[in-house]
């Protein structure tokens, strides 16, 4: 359904409606223990970088609040934005209390200087102004802010292809969304006026076999699963240090500073 529509709804109305089915789905996804395990070296991996004296965050598509739970725990008043009411009402439940706004990233509605760090977790590629995006994350953090994303890298031309026909063909993306090569974001984000201080790929074996047990199932069956995505964390690890061989990652961590 959300295919035919996508032709004539904006993007955003396409990504509430996406989102709306997609919510139970990522419920379940992040109840794996397995799966939890992966998904917590990825919320460590992003929260590594937040800087000292950090006091207000801002998660941006927070999505189901999973990563906003750990974000509120270390930085209690914490807010998470998404433009799905669906996903946001699975956070009001697992993260009761925290601070949750209905809105679209490319219009965000907070003061200028709001935030010392802004996260963005797997949002930026569903939306379609990425520097308009990344312009509203540059006003809400404060001169000596830090915006820390996780987006999907397309480096690797398999990687590209599988996304794509991933993207085309399966109800649960929709058919505009897109990875980034590195050059590409580092470019957008530049073009923000910020100033990219990290950008490092991230998941291999442990992102497609432990982060999406809704997709890809198979360690649901196998005995000893955590011991599994711990070894392939590890292994991941060692591959995205490797020049060359930090292609095979799918996701690529950016850390940048306005400038
Ligand atoms: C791939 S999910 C990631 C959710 C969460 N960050 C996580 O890691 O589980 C992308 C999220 O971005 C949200 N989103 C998409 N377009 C958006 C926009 N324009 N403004 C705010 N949120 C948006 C979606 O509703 C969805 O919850």
């Amino acid at each position: 359904m959300q295919r035919e529509f996508s032709m004539t709804q904006t993007n955003a109305q396409a990504q509430i409606e996406l989102h709306k089915t997609l919510a139970p789905r990522y419920a379940l996804r992040y109840s794996y223990p397995f799966s939890r395990l992966f998904q917590e070296d990825w919320h460590a991996e992003m929260i590594s970088h937040v800087p000292e004296g950090t006091r207000h965050i801002l998660d941006l598509g927070c999505g189901t609040g999973f990563f906003l739970a750990e974000l509120e725990a270390r930085h209690p008043g914490s807010v998470g934005l998404d433009i799905s009411h669906e996903m946001l009402k699975v956070s009001d439940q697992y993260v009761p209390g925290v601070r949750l706004v209905t809105g679209d990233a490319e219009k965000l509605p907070f003061l200028p200087g709001a935030f010392d760090v802004v996260f963005c977790k797997g949002s930026l590629h569903h939306t379609r102004d990425h520097v308009g995006f990344l312009t509203h994350c540059k006003k809400a953090l404060g001169s000596n802010g830090c915006l820390i994303m996780s987006e999907p890298c397309n480096d690797n031309p398999l990687i590209s292809l599988a996304r794509k026909i991933l993207y085309n063909k399966s109800p649960h993306f929709d058919i505009g969304d897109q990875g980034f090569t590195k050059r590409g974001i580092i470019e957008l984000t530049e073009r923000a006026g910020f100033e990219v201080t990290l950008a490092r790929r991230y998941g291999v074996f442990a992102y497609v076999f432990a982060g999406f047990p809704d997709h890809v199932g198979i360690l649901r069956h196998i005995p000893g699963n955590a011991a599994l995505t711990r070894l392939f964390i590890g292994l991941d690890r060692l591959i995205c240090k490797i020049p060359g061989l930090s292609l095979m990652g799918f996701h690529i961590v950016i850390v940048a500073r306005p400038r």
